[in-house]
């Protein structure tokens, strides 16, 4: 396998690291915009160079983003290239794109780093698929989130203070919008569906809650309930109706999920013959992420292409009903559904999922949190 590999920075360098060991693989041209020298591998700044170069067979994304990312990943199909992503943004928001022109040309198309960094998720979801079918998937995603949250539980930080630290150890972004709105988490929830279930999600119907509104009298609050909060994504499907959102969650403290320490993950799957199956590990870091790339490469000299057949666009439906936490706002909604109240903050009757995201929507000040059940 020749490989044209996109970027050069945390993931792509740990790419070309592993698999300069390699005999079955190597990377012939690096996209790069830095002045750099390699042994064994052409440096240039002209994608073209890589787009008609008929000697490379794949192409590995390591930029990040969406443009031009999404350009050169689209070029490189339509040139007959397979792909090896780590890019969920880019997968989640083309997905309805990106995956039929793969498999209309017979191409590889796997991007396992994606969601889970170094945790074999995605192509356990694949592996899971050939016996059985996954009525829930979803967890811990975020490990900048989950770092934030366990640095506030343990040790008492407020959200200002476990932030700057998550962004001095480069968990988080200097804009860390991303991860703690829930969007990445978002992204790699809409890939873990599409792929377990084999649909693609209506995404404008997938809500997200982020975690940048807690504040330490919320975590005191929920010290003092034996409760512990988690960014959490959730993925079911039964008879046909999909459901799917992202929301902190609260934990009782003996639950596995209240126990994932710094910037784990824990990604879970229900499937109908296996059961429950979780799936630990560092869902970020050059090493990691660029492993479950290198794995999606051998991946693709096994001839796996992508995880399962691309499937029909489905609607959301979020009217199963939650309880939920909520601090910062009230309004006669609010009231009309408090069940009681704790220390000032409101937990609700149970009320449907969307209508607690609707609500928040029109109260982006207040900090919501479901009580897992
Ligand atoms: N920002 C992501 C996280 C990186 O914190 O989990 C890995 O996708």
């Amino acid at each position: 396998m020749k490989i044209g590999l996109l970027g050069f920075g945390v993931v792509g360098r740990g790419v070309y690291e592993i698999t300069a060991a390699r005999d079955d693989m190597q990377v012939a041209k690096v996209l790069c915009l830095e002045d750099i020298q390699l042994p064994d591998a052409e440096v240039t700044r002209d994608f073209q160079s890589i787009l008609t170069d008929d000697s490379i067979d794949t192409v590995v994304e390591a930029m990040g983003g969406l443009h031009p990312a999404y350009e050169f990943v689209r070029g490189a199909l339509e040139a007959g290239k397979n792909i090896i992503t780590s890019n969920k943004a880019l997968v989640a928001t083309f997905y309805d794109e990106l995956i039929p022109l793969a498999q209309s040309k017979g191409l590889a198309f796997r991007c396992t780093a994606a969601v889970g960094g170094g945790i074999g998720w995605l192509s356990e979801l694949e592996r899971v698929r050939r016996v059985e079918t996954v009525s829930m998937v979803g967890g811990i995603m975020n490990g900048t989130c989950n770092y934030i949250l366990d640095s506030m539980t343990r040790l008492g930080l407020d959200y200002a203070e476990a932030l700057s630290q998550a962004q001095a150890l480069g968990y988080a972004e200097r804009n860390p919008s991303t991860d703690v709105d829930g969007i990445d988490t978002w992204h790699k929830l809409i890939l873990s569906a599409n792929i377990a279930f084999g649909v693609s999600l209506d995404r404008d119907a997938v809500p997200a809650a982020g975690i940048s509104k807690i504040s330490a009298a919320d975590v005191s609050n929920f010290k003092e309930h034996g409760l512990t909060c988690k960014l959490v994504s959730t993925g079911t499907q039964a008879d046909g109706v999909y459901s799917a959102y992202v929301q902190p969650t609260l934990y009782p403290q003996g639950a596995l999920e209240a126990a994932v320490p710094t910037n784990f993950n824990l990604i879970t799957l229900d499937g109908e013959v296996s059961g429950r199956q979780s799936f630990y590990g560092q869902g970020a870091g050059r090493y990691p992420t660029a492993y479950n790339v290198v794995q999606d490469c051998v991946s693709q000299l096994a001839g796996k292409k992508f995880y399962c057949a691309y499937g029909e666009k489905v609607n959301v439906d979020n009217s199963v009903k939650l309880t939920y936490y909520v601090r910062g706002a009230s309004d006669a909604w609010l009231e009309a559904n408090t069940a009681e109240t704790w220390d000032g903050a409101v937990i609700t009757a149970p009320v449907a999922v969307a209508d607690m995201h609707a609500w928040l929507k029109n109260n982006p000040e207040a900090f919501i949190a479901a009580i897992a059940e």
